[in-house]
């Protein structure tokens, strides 16, 4: 079975402090990850040590980034590389977070960059795509984030498209507690499986693991995931609550 996961995406939310507590409570609630499902925490940077150090050694459960540079090193204040990332031992980052590419203008070609910095630095990115609600209106949603996968990914060789997740998530349904339903994430989740079979291969497309994100909560999650190309969830809201996202971890297939 393809690899199941539970990214939270704590966003700019929770202190040091709350999110100690709220790793404690997810690691002590006597979960057994099945050999296919991990479990990711996507922090803020400052976080990502003690987040590391938490989960340090615990089969499924990974520290992630929210981001990192589209550039290697230099002058850049208050920006963050991939070879920083590996330096501290993280294995995995988001990328592409529609939040990024509204607010940080942050171009499918930038992106491409990030992809291959966090490549070359072991790192797996966590790609993330998905239309607004305007191009969902005007029915051009398959076209619209197949672009995003043909410009950010599809210079990777088999071998490295391979360590992509992918992460679909309608940017009408981020934080607006408006869920897409099961049938239209398993629909676009098909669609992009036929996307990078068209150009890799049924066996490689088959492999890759593709999240759906959007107001996954404890009452939707079990059955998003139930749907034969939804691979798991990145959860935003409901991950800041130790109760919902152990839920919705116990959701995973
Ligand atoms: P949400 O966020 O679960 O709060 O909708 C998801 C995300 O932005 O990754």
């Amino acid at each position: 079975m393809r690899q199941q996961i539970a990214a939270a995406n704590w966003k700019m939310n929770l202190t040091l402090q709350q999110g100690e507590e709220l790793i404690d409570k997810v690691l002590n609630a006597g979960l057994t990850l099945k050999e296919q499902q991990s479990v990711l925490f996507a922090v803020p940077f400052p976080y990502l040590p003690m987040t590391r150090q938490k989960l340090g050694g615990k089969p499924g459960y990974f520290a992630c980034a929210q981001n990192c540079y589209d550039k290697k090193s230099g002058a850049y204040t208050g920006e963050v590389s991939a070879e920083m990332l590996k330096s501290i031992g993280i294995a995995y980052a988001v990328l592409g977070h529609s939040e990024r590419r509204e607010y940080f203008k942050e171009t499918n070609e930038m992106l491409a960059s990030k992809i291959d910095l966090c490549l070359e630095n072991g790192i797996r990115p966590v790609f993330c795509c998905g239309e607004s609600l305007h191009v969902r209106e005007s029915g051009n949603q398959n076209r619209f984030v197949e672009i995003q996968l043909r410009e950010s990914l599809f210079h990777l060789t088999p071998e490295d498209l391979k360590k992509i997740i992918i992460a679909y998530e309608p940017i009408w349904a981020i934080g607006t507690g408006k869920t897409a339903t099961t049938a239209q994430a398993q629909d676009m989740h098909a669609y992009l499986r036929l996307v990078l079979q068209d150009h890799y291969g049924k066996e490689l497309a088959d492999s890759m693991p593709i999240l759906y994100g959007g107001s996954v909560k404890v009452s939707n999650a079990h059955e998003l995931f139930s749907s034969p190309d939804v691979d798991g969830g990145l959860i935003g809201g409901a991950s800041l609550v130790a109760e919902d996202f152990i839920e919705i971890i116990r959701s995973l297939k």
